[in-house]
């Protein structure tokens, strides 16, 4: 089997992976950020004594449900107790596959621009991996600074992190390997925080609680400081994992400032579902989130055609895409095994088939070329941005 086939073939696995095991831990991450802004006191004496702090009586898919939460744990231990780790780990582990699979693999072509940082594969793989283990190193200090002060003032330092390493890795890397690193940087900082603090603080609680000890509330108090982060991380990273569809975002001039606008909408819109959780309703999250939106994607709109040219047609087109595209995009291209995606252009149809592709990837996103190996130059891309404001005639 060839390895371009055999790529395919584990980022589609991989990608699936991924995708079913996020959403499990996503999913649970969300219900339980729900179920305890949503716990309603109690009355009952008896449940007070029994240390139950609040309660909620759900309806689910036919039955009832009625969830009750001891902050310091029941006085007697169940003997079976669900854990959720599963769900963050393969995530993680999953993430990184693909990682490996779809960047690490093809390196030369998506991890480097030779326009930007002359990297060998290795170079930038290691950069790579510096920054997931970096990401989650700085995280980890300013929460240990910052874990009695206002979490706000964490945020907006946290945030300010998250986009100077956006800001650098926009200087060597290309737009999307960038983008996509940012989202792998806080999505590993959320596994580490799983794996490092949340549940060895919930198996110190558990053992003490066997041993007839009281628990140290501490690790209580970290456990949730860090999984709330979780949760208002989860937004952002979810656009920089889909982001990789969108060459007009990683493909701007603007790029950061889209990025710095898009992530700080995504926590806007995660606030607002949490005060509404607790029973506020706070239409200026949403409203602010739409117009950061907005923003973003009047800065990403490309310009039209410039002024005083007049619009190329095909025939003027063609010879660049010949030149610059098909060693990769056609039947049997010279470059790689097989045309990526299935898009050709090698003859007149195929490249109508694909006229706004073409220029949304090569004129206004730097995208296309791959690697930019087959050096398409500012002019010939201008052309195909003139070719698509007169029409694609
Ligand atoms: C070195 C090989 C290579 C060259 C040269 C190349 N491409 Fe691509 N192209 C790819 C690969 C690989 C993908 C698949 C990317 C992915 O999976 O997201 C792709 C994907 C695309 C897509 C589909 C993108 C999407 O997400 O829908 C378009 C459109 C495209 N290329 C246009 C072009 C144009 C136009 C040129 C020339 C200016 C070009 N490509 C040159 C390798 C190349």
């Amino acid at each position: 089997m060839d390895t371009g086939y055999l790529l395919e073939v584990l980022g589609l696995l991989g990608r699936w992976l991924h995708v079913i095991v996020a959403i499990a831990w996503i999913g649970s991450s969300f219900y339980f950020v729900w179920l305890d802004d949503s716990l309603e006191p109690v009355t009952d004496p008896a449940a007070k004594a029994r240390g139950v702090y609040g309660q909620i009586w759900s309806v689910h898919g036919g039955g009832f449900y009625n969830a009750q939460k001891y902050p310091l744990g029941p006085p007697e231990l169940p003997a079976s107790l669900h854990w959720f780790y599963w769900e963050s780990y393969s995530t993680f582990l999953s993430g990184f596959f693909l990682l490996c699979v779809l960047y690490y693999a093809q390196a030369p072509a998506l991890l480097a621009d030779p326009g930007l940082w002359k990297a060998t594969p290795a170079q930038s793989i290691a950069l790579s991996l510096a920054v997931l283990a970096g990401g989650w190193v700085v995280y980890d200090v300013l929460c240990r600074l910052l874990r009695k002060r206002s979490q706000l003032l964490f945020g907006v330092v946290y945030l300010a992190f998250v986009l100077a390493v956006a800001w650098g890795l926009l200087q060597v890397f290309p737009g999307r390997a960038a983008y996509l690193h940012v989202g792998a940087m806080m999505a590993a900082t959320m596994s580490a925080n799983v794996f490092f603090w949340i549940i060895p603080g919930q198996r110190k609680v558990v053992a003490a609680l066997r041993a007839g000890l009281p628990p140290d509330p501490v690790h209580g108090q970290r456990g949730k400081q860090r999984s709330v982060h979780n949760n208002y991380i989860t937004l952002p990273v979810l656009f920089c994992m889909i982001s990789n569809h969108y060459a007009f975002t990683y493909g701007s001039k603007h790029a950061w400032v889209i990025l710095a606008l898009i992530l700080v909408a995504a926590v806007a819109i995660r606030h607002f579902f949490n005060l509404r959780h607790k029973g506020r309703l706070a239409w200026q999250y949403p409203g602010g989130a739409i117009a950061l939106l907005v923003v973003a994607f009047t800065i990403a709109r490309p310009a039209g055609l410039q002024a005083g040219s007049t619009a190329p047609t095909l025939t003027q087109v063609r010879p660049v895409l010949e030149a610059r595209c098909v060693p990769c995009h056609a039947e049997q291209p010279r470059l790689i095994p097989a045309p990526p995606l299935g898009v050709m252009l090698d003859t007149e149809a195929h490249i109508r088939a694909n006229a706004t592709r073409v220029v949304q990837q090569a004129g206004y996103a730097q995208a296309m070329p791959m690697g930019n190996v087959t050096g398409i130059t500012e002019a010939e891309r201008q052309l195909l941005r003139d070719w698509a404001a007169g029409g694609y005639r």
